[in-house]
């Protein structure tokens, strides 16, 4: 196929001068990312649903179901509306086909739903069925980035979407083996197994690609030059995957020296993390804003993570029990990072995007009649209300499997859809009453229109 013919099929064809030619249209992102606000929703309920479950049994079916539309439906699809907008603008390659992403987002959806609804009623032809969709979900997203991770020379973050989307890959892989297995037992799933692909998955796939997008995403939305040449990014890349390689078949098989020594890589890993966003938060020319809280906060939970994760490594051998209530409130923390982190860049990716859609259609003035700013197309005091329902979620979620108290992990499924729906309100109702209003809106030539001071090559 000729390169111009590839150009259109997996790029935004009426896009608006100064958006950079490989961006896929905002319906490509926009949707992943709705769609993940709906899955905070149902996760959110799950939790209410699995209180009493998560407190007795971490592994039961309930919890397996919360855990998977906190994993899946969410994270998981939240984070794939990343790559489908991230991958291309690093490498300057656009997808392969528009069509594809939304094939891979209609399939992913269907399996990230229906595997919970298997696992919590169980019915064992849906969970079967969601273990196909998320093979052809995960092949079609593969075949679809091969066009932008082809790309040479592009550094850290297109190394680290190339070992995520095998992390993704590999557990779609460990995903379906459990399913089948829940089916016809070839193995015991027993809890280290389980914990196994909550490592794969949770840091060879999502964090993994939170570790490589954020060196493009933190220079931009703190307005940080950090001066070079910079190791921690790429140790943070390797150290974090390595960890994963070893940990992974150290847990599955029970290896304790295997995982011992993953988990030292994974520390260095994700230390190194740590030390590139303090280099961005000591460099930022932005001032301290909502982004920043999100972001610090979510290193928080991180750290969490790890002083949990040890707790329970320490504990396992002496009080069993405690240890694998340490092990799900570390989970949850992991999860706090990413979920953190997720919805504080949508705050700034969402607006950035529904920019250049309302640009494409003329609308460049926002309701002041002034140049349409970033930070017109979102309700600030909402945010402010998502970051605290989402901080307090996150908190007594660690805090009820830890203590395995019920009550609190009530909480957290509450606030947790909380966050979700604010989360659709503040995004959405502004761009959309300012489509609805187009017709009266003053219009200028959308070339005019200028966004906030920063970068504009942007998501
Ligand atoms: C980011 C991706 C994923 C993460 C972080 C993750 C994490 C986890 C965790 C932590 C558990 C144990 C839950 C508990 O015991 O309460 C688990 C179990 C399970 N996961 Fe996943 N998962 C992911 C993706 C998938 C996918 C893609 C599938 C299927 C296609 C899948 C299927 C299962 C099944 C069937 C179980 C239950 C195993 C059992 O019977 O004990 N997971 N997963």
């Amino acid at each position: 196929m000729p390169p111009e013919a590839r150009t259109v099929a997996g790029s935004w064809a009426q896009r608006p001068s100064g958006v950079p030619g490989s961006v896929p249209p905002p319906s490509v992102p926009l949707s992943f990312l709705l769609a993940a606000a709906v899955g905070l929703i149902g996760c959110g309920v799950a939790w209410v649903f699995a209180r009493s479950a998560a407190a007795t049994d971490p592994t039961s079916n309930p919890v397996v179901a919360a855990v998977h539309l906190g994993v899946l439906a969410t994270l998981a699809t939240g984070i794939l509306g990343a790559t489908h907008q991230f991958a291309p603008v690093i490498t300057g390659r656009p997808l392969r086909s528009v069509r594809l992403a939304r094939a891979t987002l209609v399939s992913f959806l269907a399996a990230s739903w229906m595997l919970p609804l298997g696992v919590a009623t169980e019915q064992v032809a849906v969970t079967a069925i969601s273990g196909a969709l998320t093979g052809v979900a995960l092949v079609l997203l593969a075949v679809n980035l091969s066009g932008p991770l082809r790309a040479r020379g592009k550094g850290v973050p297109v190394l680290a979407l190339r070992v995520a989307l095998a992390g993704a890959l590999l557990t779609g892989f460990l995903g379906v083996t459990f399913i089948g297995d829940r089916q016809a037992n070839w193995f015991v799933l027993a809890g280290h197994v389980d914990l196994a692909m909550g490592v794969l998955g949770m840091f060879g796939w999502l964090g993994m690609t939170y570790i490589g997008v954020a060196e493009k995403l933190w220079p931009m939305f703190m307005l940080a030059h950090v001066p070079g040449p910079r190791r921690a990014p790429r140790v943070a890349v390797v150290g974090v995957g390595g960890g994963v390689l070893l940990i992974t078949p150290g847990l599955a098989w029970n290896i304790a020296p295997l995982a011992g020594i993953g988990a030292v890589l994974m520390t260095t890993g994700l230390g190194a993390h740590l030390v590139s966003l303090t280099a961005h938060v000591r460099h930022r020319r932005r001032k301290a804003d909502l982004h920043l809280v999100f972001v610090i906060t979510s290193a928080g939970w991180l750290v969490l993570g790890a002083a949990l994760s040890l707790a329970a490594a320490i504990e396992m051998t002496g009080d069993a029990r405690l240890g694998t209530s340490l092990a799900a409130a570390a989970l949850a923390a992991f999860g706090g990072w990413l979920l953190e982190a997720l919805v504080g860049h949508s705050y700034k990716v969402v607006p950035f995007v529904v920019w250049s859609a309302l640009r494409s259609r003329s609308i460049a003035s926002g309701p002041t009649g002034k140049p349409l700013m970033f930070s017109d197309l979102y309700d600030h005091t909402s945010a402010g209300a998502a970051y605290g329902s989402v901080t307090a979620a996150v908190a007594c979620l660690c805090a009820g499997l830890a203590a395995e108290a019920p009550a609190l992990v009530a909480i957290a499924g509450a606030l947790l859809t909380a966050t979700g729906l604010v989360i659709v309100v503040s995004l959405m109702v502004i761009p959309l009453r300012m489509l609805h209003h187009a017709a009266s809106m003053p219009r200028v030539r959308a070339d005019a229109a200028r966004p906030e001071p920063g970068p504009v090559t942007a998501p």
